[in-house]
């Protein structure tokens, strides 16, 4: 899959690019992309870092459901999603992490992973895309409210992890937002193939 990284509709005009110009390279995750996937999660500085064994199972049992950005040119890793289908409810497509590297955060980049997120092989006919967000995360609110509105559906905030079910009580609650309903057609992932 290659698909051109570029912003929502609202703003064709600040397309993602790679250093060299050239268009990010959408695809699905390989193995290789592990450590890198993890590099990016502790450099965030920002989602809760999962170990590296964590991130090749991402990119091996979930690779089918998730997305990584790479540079054509530099062959570095600008992107991510982590995704997978609720096993009780594959109408469900959960984004268990999202990261953009620092230098390319602010255009366009979160949205355009989201919206290929859509057209993976292991995606088609996903109804609702679910993720929970911290409040304290501005960012990611804002990501999710407009992938949703980039789709014309809506995004609501359907209930939350309460802070007391992670250890050391320094974790804020995790907020489930629900975006949806979606009306995938199926040939669009078979294209993405
Ligand atoms: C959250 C994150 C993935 C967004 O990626 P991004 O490429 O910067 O997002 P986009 O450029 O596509 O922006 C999408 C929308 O969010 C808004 N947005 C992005 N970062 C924002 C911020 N820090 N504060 C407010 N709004 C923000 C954009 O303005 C845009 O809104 P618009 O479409 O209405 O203009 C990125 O900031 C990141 O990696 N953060 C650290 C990791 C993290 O917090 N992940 C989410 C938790 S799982």
């Amino acid at each position: 899959m290659e698909l051109q990284a570029s912003r929502s509709e609202h703003d064709p005009s600040r397309a993602t690019r790679a250093a060299s110009g050239s268009a990010l390279q959408l695809r699905t995750p390989v193995a290789g992309d592990a450590t890198p996937m993890w590099r990016l999660a502790v450099d965030t500085g920002a989602l809760d870092v999962n170990s590296p064994y964590a991130y090749l199972l991402v990119c091996t049992h979930f690779a089918s459901t998730s997305v990584v950005a790479e540079d054509p040119e530099t062959q570095d890793l600008a992107g991510f999603v982590a995704a997978y289908r609720v096993p009780d409810d594959l109408d469900v497509l959960f984004v268990w992490q999202i990261g953009v590297s620092g230098q390319r955060r602010g255009a366009g980049l979160g949205g355009s992973l989201l919206r290929a997120l859509l057209t993976q092989p292991g995606n088609g006919g996903v109804r609702w895309v679910e993720a929970t967000v911290t409040p304290s995360n501005r960012g990611s609110e804002r990501l999710f409210h407009s992938f949703a509105q980039s789709l014309g559906a809506a995004c609501v905030a359907t209930g939350s992890y309460p802070a007391e079910l992670f250890p050391d009580g320094n974790h804020e609650p995790e907020v489930l937002y629900r975006v949806g309903p979606l009306c995938i057609d199926p040939d669009e992932t078979k294209r993405g193939r």
